[in-house]
């Protein structure tokens, strides 16, 4: 994991969420089924957490967003919180590499109820450029990138078109600043924001995040 937070430290943060979310944040069923589920077929514990996932919600209702990609679905507890957002019209599509994930999100959507979602399993860096090729093929109005770090450049870049971007685990534990520090995840964001730097058409910006999942952070990308 990302997180190398003490345990005190963990504790406070996740302490602090679990306040929040009790005034902010109802029991959801199909949520908490999602991540139970994941648990008991093995799948890591990196989904967000509730109060990043309501954010994933919220910011997706407030542009109206009709059509969401995601990249990386793994048991598709993000993917539930987006798919909330959207109307009876829109359409979720989520790329997963992983048969095992993608055979337990799509339990985990069925159970939670959520219909308008599309699981492609299938390496993104490919699956990203089909989609273009789509027959029924429509923009997206945001993407939320949360794969495998390396690639986050290319799957920003990967539909020529840069709706809204949200890309998660932009500051690693501080480690992305730290320039003592190297690996290919970390030089995954990297690429990211200097791609960025250069990029007149994309305003963005990253707002580092701390609670039960520890420190890391978003990135959120508008083109102009
Ligand atoms: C990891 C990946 C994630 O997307 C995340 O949110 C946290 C951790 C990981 O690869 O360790
Ligand atoms: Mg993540």
């Amino acid at each position: 994991m990302v997180n190398e937070l003490p345990n005190d430290v963990l504790d406070n943060f996740r302490r602090s969420d679990l306040y929040h979310n009790s005034f902010l944040i109802g029991n959801d069923e199909g949520l908490q089924s999602a991540l139970k589920n994941s648990k008991e077929n093995g799948l890591r514990d990196m989904a967000v957490s509730p109060a990043q996932g309501k954010l994933l919600k919220l910011l997706a209702q407030s542009i109206g967003a009709k059509r969401i990609l995601e990249v990386g679905t793994l048991g598709g507890y993000s993917t539930i919180w987006l798919a909330q957002a959207l109307p009876e019209d829109g359409e979720l599509v989520t790329l997963e590499i992983s048969e095992q994930c993608a055979k337990v999100a799509r339990e985990n959507l069925q159970t939670a109820g959520v219909r308008n979602v599309r699981v492609v399993v299938g390496n993104a860096l490919e699956t990203i450029g089909t989609l273009r090729h789509e027959d029924s093929f429509e923009p997206f109005d945001l993407v939320f990138i949360d794969a495998d770090k390396e690639n986050n450049l290319h799957y920003f870049r990967g539909l020529n078109l840069s709706p809204d971007s949200l890309v998660d685990n932009v500051v690693r534990g501080g480690k992305v600043a730290d320039l003592s520090q190297s690996n290919s995840q970390i030089e995954g964001v990297r690429k990211l924001l200097e791609a960025l730097k250069e990029d007149k058409e994309v305003e963005a910006t990253t707002i580092a995040t701390v609670g039960e999942k520890g420190y890391d952070g978003f990135l959120y990308a508008v083109k102009l």
